[in-house]
């Protein structure tokens, strides 16, 4: 019951207090959200201002390196036994009861339906027996917002999503209004290097055994010389914000093999030039995305797209934790007089924390917040926006060199 100061907790008339429905608007309006649409368990209860009350995260990382990848059943099962004691978890840290929340939220788009599934069944269930309002999210968006739960950014600003699942640039005009650049053909980044990784036997070497392909890479290739290896930079003669690994990866695996025979290494042991495939793969996949966020940035500002006034380019995903790639990144936002915004690496890999941070940007304008979830859905593929790629691409903007090279 609500807590009169004067009286405790009964039903109070004298004038000066203030009512319950009042004291309900005064109090921060408090999210739940809940993750789950790949390979991590995510819960975190966040207010309106941004601060942390509580979270936890299972990331199942480990399993699926032992397996060599994403087995969807694998990922499924996890997610089950865990969502309960995660959400469970974040709730006990923040000291929040679930008849506080003012509305849970949920990925429901996009990823892989299996993953997907567990993380809404759990979260109707859980609305429904807390009377709560529910505010289904798209994972990609709150990859994209993150940034707003640490630094004022107004819309609109460029954004490059680069994960294990998706490498995009877009143009966000607003929480739910998006312009898609450019995005990845075939595979995204994060896999093309996670490939890498294990063609090169990194699960074996002992300072990656437990890193992810990206984190071993970055790792290693801060031994590694760039250039005893030269790999092609995917799509040079086409001027659009696409971007392409698939082609990189078979090169960067042909040229592992040729090396394991040179060397007599079998498949599953460690070359002697580990360290310099690691860094020539890093800058190409490095280079190639500068280069198409280059010329995103140029597109913006021929069509005006981006404010006069300190203009931004926010990075997030899993591979935007690589300082690498970071580095490169601020050389073409700094030659191009943009402001360049990465949210903390815990921040930039899935967890409950975004997707929570997203249902206060949706509850604070009053968008998509549902109080009958009878016709609510996932759904494992998802646009983010409106697709303007081949606008892009008509454009044909020549990217005048820069010098993407890092003194270390
Ligand atoms: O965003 P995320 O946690 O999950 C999704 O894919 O949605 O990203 C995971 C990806 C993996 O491919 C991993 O290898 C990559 O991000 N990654 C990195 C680094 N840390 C994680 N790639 C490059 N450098 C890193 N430091
Ligand atoms: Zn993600």
């Amino acid at each position: 019951m609500f807590p009169c100061v004067l009286n405790g907790p009964v039903r109070c008339w004298m004038k000066h207090c203030i009512s319950r429905r009042a004291f309900t608007a005064l109090r921060p309006r408090i999210v739940l959200g809940i993750e789950t649409s790949c390979d991590e368990t995510g819960a975190a209860v966040l207010d309106e201002t941004g601060i942390i009350l509580g979270e936890s995260l299972h990331s199942q990382k480990q399993t699926h390196l032992d397996t060599g990848g994403i087995i969807p059943t694998v990922a499924q099962h996890l997610h089950r036994e865990n969502i309960c004691r995660v959400v469970q978890e974040a709730l006990d840290r923040s000291g929040i009861e679930p008849n506080e929340l003012t509305a849970v939220a949920t990925t429901v788009k996009p990823g892989l339906s299996l993953s997907l599934g567990i993380g809404l069944e759990f979260s109707l269930k859980f609305v429904r027996l807390h009377e709560k309002p529910f505010i289904p999210i798209h994972h990609m968006e709150a990859h994209a917002l993150t940034v707003r739960m640490l630094h004022p950014v107004d819309f609109p600003f460029l954004v490059l999503l680069v994960s294990g699942g998706h490498t995009l640039l877009a143009l966000a005009k607003g929480i739910d209004e998006f312009l898609l650049l450019g995005q990845t053909l075939d595979v995204a980044a994060g896999d093309a290097l996670d490939k890498i990784a294990r063609s090169l036997s990194l699960r074996n070497h002992p300072e990656c055994s437990t890193l992810s392909g990206g984190q071993a890479i970055e790792l290693l290739a801060k031994e590694g010389n760039r250039l005893a290896f030269h790999f092609k930079s995917p799509m040079g003669q086409i001027y659009d914000c696409n971007f392409s690994f698939a082609g990189l990866r078979n090169q960067v695996t042909m040229a592992i093999r040729k090396k394991e025979r040179e060397e007599g290494v079998e498949t599953g042991q460690l070359l002697s030039c580990v360290k310099d495939i690691a860094a020539a793969s890093q800058h190409t996949v490095a280079s190639h995305i500068a280069k198409r966020t280059h010329r995103a940035i140029l597109f913006g500002k021929s069509k005006g797209l981006l404010p006069q006034h300190n203009p931004t380019l926010v990075v997030s995903g899993g591979v935007a934790s690589n300082e690498y790639i970071r580095q490169i990144l601020k050389i073409v936002t700094d030659a191009t007089g943009l402001h360049l915004l990465c949210p903390p690496s815990k921040l930039c890999t899935d967890n409950g924390v975004m997707i929570a941070w997203n249902g206060i940007e949706r509850l604070k304008q009053g968008k998509g917040i549902m109080s009958h979830t009878e016709e609510v859905k996932y759904e494992p593929k998802a646009p983010l926006g409106l697709d303007i790629t081949s606008e892009v691409k008509d454009a044909a903007i020549k990217v005048p060199p820069l010098k993407l090279r890092i003194n270390s």
